[in-house]
């Protein structure tokens, strides 16, 4: 209720009394649901964690891009009854045009390699941290805008480049204090999805919603799956052999299934030998069952979870070599992994893994009389451009000084009063031995 005592004709005129508020000239000061406020702790963990997000990149050797949030809702419509398909939003702007924010940033992504064209050198390794929105039903760690840590690999089209995108979540997990028995990653193929669909010969162009009807997996009934693959026109013979594959949870059975010639299992072997040499194979798992929920992907498919299976997905991503086409373009192999910010800090709280969050200040200047407000301006200028974050406080009494100091951390007190001043001189304090000294304000560090 902070705006109620301003004017209710200017409120009820504004647009957020009106889209937002009770209709009453009273301002809502909750956000839109299912979207955050940033107050300044959870500003410093957002910035920690994306701090965490751009060094894992540059150890990579990644470059980061951005783009809009805005796009334009061609980028997204895809027909294979995705999920994020349907939680669009989306309107048309003041010139006409369908408008999104966007769900995802892939799609983005894959526009501006096309943009560039050949001016890009490939392989090419990108990274991007940015917000995107999905009208969705809201659950511990799902909410309508969320932050996305993106890697992704254009022009390599061996398993190596899902090698390297794994070994980053992993380093990630590693600098969060995240073990391997706190977090696993399964890993899949959709070739396993389309071997089975080769033999009992389903036309190509059902492989994509198949793939997203099998992603519902664990969250629909097998029935209901079942039903729902068979109203693509799949025979229940195809259905329950789709099914049966789902369940595998061993490569060697994978193989004695499917054959050893088979390119799912070949590429899956690589991956796993890659992970030994890595050092990150006790991370990863095969389970058939990851087809992940988007269209676009053609190859491996990846998920982090939490061993515990209380918490959404971490993470996901895979390979999508035709994403490009799809828009018109010639295709370029890619692959590259979304990685959210809500789950991996519910994760982090649950494992008593946040560091602390408290801030800190260098200095505090306090001048002890209104005559002093001019050498405690020049004092303060000249240690931040000596690199110190200085925090200039006036018009409060000593003892709210020493309270404030401690609630920042605040390392040292710098009290600006007549007497050491009329000797060029100021007291330091310094707050965590209580030592106190006098010192000439030019020599202080
Ligand atoms: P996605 O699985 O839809 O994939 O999302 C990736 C990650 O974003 C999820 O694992 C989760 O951490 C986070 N996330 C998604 N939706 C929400 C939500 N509503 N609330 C909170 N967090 C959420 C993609 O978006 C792909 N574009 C990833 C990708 C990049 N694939 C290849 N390159």
């Amino acid at each position: 209720r902070l705006f109620s005592s301003a004017s209710s004709s200017t409120l009820t005129h504004g647009d957020a009394a009106s889209a937002h508020g009770d209709g009453d000239g009273v301002v809502d000061v909750n956000p839109p649901r299912g979207t955050r406020d940033f107050p300044p702790e959870e500003m410093r963990l957002r910035t920690w964690l994306f701090d965490q997000f751009r060094e894992v990149s540059r150890l990579m050797a990644f470059e980061e891009v951005d783009f809009p949030v805005l796009e334009s809702e061609a980028l997204f419509i895809r027909k294979a009854g995705e999920e994020i398909t349907q939680q669009l939003y989306n309107f048309e702007d003041k010139g006409g045009r369908r408008v999104v924010l966007r769900p995802e940033i892939t799609p983005s992504l894959a526009r501006l390699v096309i943009k560039q064209g050949k001016s890009v050198s490939l392989p090419l390794k990108w990274f991007t941290i940015g917000q995107c929105w999905r009208y969705e039903r809201m659950t511990r760690g799902r909410r309508r805008e969320h932050y996305q840590w993106n890697m992704d690999i254009f022009g390599v089209p061996k398993v190596r480049a899902e090698a390297e995108l794994l070994q980053a979540i992993v380093l990630l997990f590693q600098r969060l204090g995240i073990t391997s028995s706190d977090v696993g990653i399964r890993v899949s193929s959709r070739k396993v999805l389309q071997a089975v669909l080769n033999v009992y010969s389903i036309p190509e162009h059902l492989f994509t919603e198949v793939c997203v009807i099998v992603d519902k997996l664990g969250k629909l009934t097998r029935e209901e799956i079942e039903k729902e693959l068979m109203s693509t026109g799949l025979s229940s013979e195809a259905v329950q052999g789709i099914i049966e594959v789902l369940s595998l949870k061993s490569l060697s059975k994978l193989e004695e299934v499917l054959g050893s010639g088979v390119e799912a299992v070949a590429d899956l072997k690589k991956l796993f030998s890659f992970a030994e040499q890595y050092g990150y194979a006790d991370w990863i798992c095969f389970d058939a069952s990851v087809v992940r929920g988007l269209a676009y992907y053609t190859g491996i498919v990846f998920e982090a979870f939490d061993i515990e299976g209380k918490l959404r997905a971490i993470c996901g991503g895979g390979r999508y070599d035709r994403l490009l086409s799809t828009f018109g373009s010639k295709d370029i192999p890619a692959c590259g992994f979304g990685f959210g910010d809500a789950v991996i800090v519910e994760l982090l709280k649950e494992k008593g893994l946040l560091p602390d969050m408290s801030r800190q200040i260098d200095d505090i200047v306090f001048p002890l009389d209104e005559e002093l407000e001019g050498p405690a301006s020049s004092i303060a200028s000249s240690l931040r451009k000596k690199g110190r974050a200085v925090d200039l406080v006036e018009d409060k009494r000593l003892k709210w000084v020493f309270k404030h100091a401690e609630r920042i951390n605040a390392s040292r007190l710098i009290l600006v009063g007549n007497s050491e001043w009329e000797r060029g001189m100021v007291r330091v304090k310094i707050l965590s031995t209580r030592e106190e000294f006098e010192i000439k304000a030019g020599e202080l560090e």
